[in-house]
């Protein structure tokens, strides 16, 4: 099944947006598969942003993702990397729309609450590096709610 990383970033743990966000993933219909609550080094933030390293903004943004606690999670679901993107909303809160976590709670590009991996491939490589010891393997019991066309359910008369 599809895992995407999802960071709520220093502003989004100090403005007390950990259980508005991990709200919208669950009632998605998505599972949790992976959590912490951490501070990282300058050379880790580095190292996740490090396909930034040319842009202007890069030492701001790893200022900004040391400059205090951040919450690390693995979400897995169908197509959850493009559709956490659409919960996510724009990297730009001008332009994301309302109802999506930058669209509500964030103004600045620089302050915007929220990181998810733009694809499979740097969903797999983020994991790796978020969560070297590994994810939480469990089983929704809702999931053949939520994903009825995966599983068989009993036929009742
Ligand atoms: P993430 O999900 O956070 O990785 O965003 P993204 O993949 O949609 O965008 P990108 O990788 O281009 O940018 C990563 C992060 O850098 C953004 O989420 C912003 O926090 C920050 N960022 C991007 N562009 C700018 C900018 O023009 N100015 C500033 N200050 N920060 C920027």
């Amino acid at each position: 099944m599809e895992q995407t990383f999802i960071m709520i970033k220093p502003d989004g743990v100090q403005r007390g947006l950990v259980g508005e966000i991990i709200c919208r993933f669950e009632k998605k219909g998505f599972s949790l598969k992976g959590l912490k609550l951490m501070n990282v080094e300058r050379a880790f933030a580095e190292k996740h942003y490090e396909d930034l390293s040319a842009k202007p903004f890069f030492n701001g943004l790893v200022e900004y993702i040391v400059s205090g606690s951040v919450v690390a999670m693995v979400w897995e679901g169908k197509d959850v990397v493009a559709t956490g993107r659409k919960i996510i909303g724009a990297t730009n809160p001008s332009e994301s729309a309302p109802g999506t976590i930058c669209g509500d709670f964030a103004v600045e590009i620089g302050r915007n609450v929220i990181h998810g991996s733009d694809s499979v491939e740097s969903a797999r490589k983020e994991i790796a590096l978020w969560f070297p010891d590994g994810t939480v393997n469990w089983q929704s019991s809702l999931h053949p709610r939520i994903a009825p066309l995966q599983i068989t359910l009993p036929i009742t008369h």
